[in-house]
């Protein structure tokens, strides 16, 4: 028993890598993209099992990320995908980081803060559509001969990012791979080698076979969703977290009665409310108020009132039987019923990864296999 809970079931994160396994080449490598606490769910419950099923290579956010995840004690490659910051770049050789480089300043500021003798793994990173990070396509084979003139840098990767790969019918998709593999042919006649050409997250995964290359990078559907969520019940992906709370507390009130802050919501008869002991302060966002459902004891029920920072109640009518102590699921299966990420983000206008990576750090993670 216990208050709030985020279960993370190992063996769907098992699954799930599985599953991205068999979309790609046997020869292709998994970056398992584990940065903001592998969104949401765990790092530390979740990269060991990543580790157990083969993959050695971790894409992080940032620095800081990267050296949390090498002081946990994990010996393979580290990719930090955000841009090197000045003032954090002495943190990829101290950590043996790789960076993902956009132009000869990022180069030159990173190999300056590389001691002499040391030598940081950089990956060429190429804007083909985001307009984030990178090169221009038309100045990659400058940067690179760059960077190869500085002694602190090692050129191992060439990479970009896509922006519509979830889109299975967006053309703007394949222009970025065809910029893609137009420069990285420019950057082969050029002689340059690369041990990762990456640029396919899960989107590529799935719905672009053409972009896999010998290294894809996937977050969302390592965690149990596909990208585009009419793909996601033939997936075979699992999800990995759900979200468990408990009753609290069980009042009956008549008909007429306010429930929450704002009182955006009245009883329509006699009827119990329940408390569950989750609110907005668990990530539970206050724009799911009136939007959202919970299965308690095999049943659907709605959550009713403004959602406090702490605390939602729910209308379980007046014949649910259920008693403070019932475990009440927000995210995840009970009987016929489930409740996924995606119905929480279609009823908040957001994704999943926003809803799993909001989920807030008060919340336990327990491992479940
Ligand atoms: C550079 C980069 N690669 C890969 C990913 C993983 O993307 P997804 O979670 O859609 O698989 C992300 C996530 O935003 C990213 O920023």
């Amino acid at each position: 028993m216990g208050g709030t809970q985020a279960i993370i079931d190992r063996n769907a994160l098992r699954n799930n890598v599985r599953c991205i396994r068999r979309t790609i080449p046997p020869a292709t490598r998994i970056m398992g993209v584990v940065k903001a606490n592998c969104y949401g769910h765990s790092t530390r419950l979740c990269v060991p099992v990543l580790r157990d099923e083969g993959l050695d290579l971790f894409g992080v956010a940032n620095v800081e990320e990267g050296r949390q995840l090498r002081q946990s004690g994990v010996e393979g490659t580290i990719v930090v995908l955000g841009p090197p910051l000045p003032g954090m770049m002495e943190a990829y050789g101290q950590h043996r980081l790789e960076a993902l480089v956009s132009n000869a300043r990022m180069a030159a500021q990173l190999a300056e803060a590389t001691p002499i003798g040391a030598s940081v793994n950089v990956h060429l990173f190429v804007d083909t559509g985001m307009a984030r990070n990178g090169s221009h396509p038309d100045d990659a084979v400058e940067v690179l001969r760059f960077m190869r003139e500085l002694p602190q840098l090692s050129i191992v990767g060439f990479a970009s990012h896509f922006a519509t790969s979830d889109e299975p019918e967006n053309p703007f998709t394949l222009q970025q791979l065809a910029i893609f593999d137009a420069t990285l042919r420019r950057a082969t006649d050029a002689g340059f080698r690369f041990r990762d050409v990456h640029l396919a997250n899960s989107g590529g995964i799935f719905n672009v076979p053409d972009s896999h290359h010998s290294v894809v990078r996937p977050g969302l559907s390592l965690y149990g969703y596909h990208p585009t969520e009419s793909r996601q019940a033939s997936s075979g992906l699992v999800p990995v977290m759900n979200l468990h709370t408990h009753v609290a507390n069980v009042t009956r009130f008549p008909a007429g009665v306010s429930v929450s802050y704002g009182r955006r919501y009245f009883t329509r008869q006699e009827t119990e409310i329940a408390t569950l002991p989750i609110g907005y302060g668990d990530g539970l966002m206050r724009t799911l108020t009136n939007k959202l459902n919970v299965l308690i004891a095999g049943s659907r029920f709605p959550v009713v009132g403004t959602i406090c920072m702490d605390e939602v109640m729910v209308d379980l009518g007046l014949d649910s039987g259920v008693h403070p102590g019932e475990k009440a699921v927000l995210i995840g299966a009970i009987g016929n019923h489930q409740i996924d990420a995606y119905q929480l983000a279609n009823a908040a206008g957001t994704i999943p990864y926003e809803i799993c990576t909001n989920i807030s750090a008060r919340v336990p993670r327990i491992a479940a296999d």
